[in-house]
């Protein structure tokens, strides 16, 4: 960590992690050591890519996200987001001719093409934001968080039907195996640099394991052990 403004914001949001975390409200999936993972692999990103782009306002985006789950479990975090960074900036002497572009990054860090909000045209930032943020989503640890984010949301695992009736759920009717395999999916579709996509190719192949031996541990106990007695 190279900026005082990064050390002193890092400080700030620290203070208002432990009081949710002080009122049993902290959301693991979405706590700061994710925000300080999704700056490191945008980072990662930058340098792997070799890119030109404006590093203060992606270390800032990356660290301010998902601040607004604090005040906004949903997807609805995103306005409480930016609504945090505009308070946060200017306190800890972040440039003010760069907050907006850490605004814009945020505003669209969440959105996949062909659902509601979708903005193709954002700046690089912002596109290296997305493709970090998707690596968290993937993987063993996708498939922790995103099971961390459905108990909360009281999503059913796996329902053969596929009538789960949730209007929670960030896809309303279907189980959090399909949430996960569709939202992946999406993820994929929307990633921006080669080295994202790459890691994210074999970390779904990992998620499609898990899922399929899920199913199947289910399916096994739901039909097999009942029919055979056992
Ligand atoms: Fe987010
Ligand atoms: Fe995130």
């Amino acid at each position: 960590m190279n900026n005082h403004w990064e050390e002193e914001l890092i400080k700030q949001m620290r203070k208002f992690y432990l009081i949710e975390e002080q009122l049993g409200k902290m959301l693991p999936e979405h706590d700061l050591n994710h925000a300080i993972r999704v700056r490191n692999l945008c980072l990662w990103l930058v340098e792997k890519e070799s890119l030109t782009l404006n590093q203060d306002a992606l270390i800032a985006a990356a660290l301010l996200h998902d601040i607004g789950y604090i005040s906004d479990d949903s997807s609805e975090h995103i306005s409480s987001s930016v609504r945090f960074s505009k308070e946060l900036l200017p306190k800890v002497n972040f440039k003010k001719e760069k907050i907006s572009l850490v605004i814009e990054c945020i505003k669209n860090h969440d959105s996949v093409p062909g659902r509601l909000g979708w903005k193709e045209k954002v700046p690089i930032e912002c596109k290296i934001l997305r493709d970090a943020d998707a690596i968290e989503s993937v993987g063993y640890l996708g498939i922790i968080r995103s099971a961390m984010w459905g108990g909360r949301k009281q999503i059913p695992i796996y329902t053969k039907s596929k009538k789960v009736d949730n209007k929670q759920s960030l896809f309303p009717n279907i189980d959090l195996l399909e949430n996960i395999e569709i939202r992946s999916k999406e993820l994929m579709v929307r990633c921006f640099t080669k080295t994202a996509f790459k890691i994210m190719k074999e970390r779904i192949g990992i998620m499609e394991t898990i899922i399929n031996g899920t199913k199947q541990e289910i399916e096994f106990a739901e039909k097999e052990v009942k029919k055979n007695g056992n």
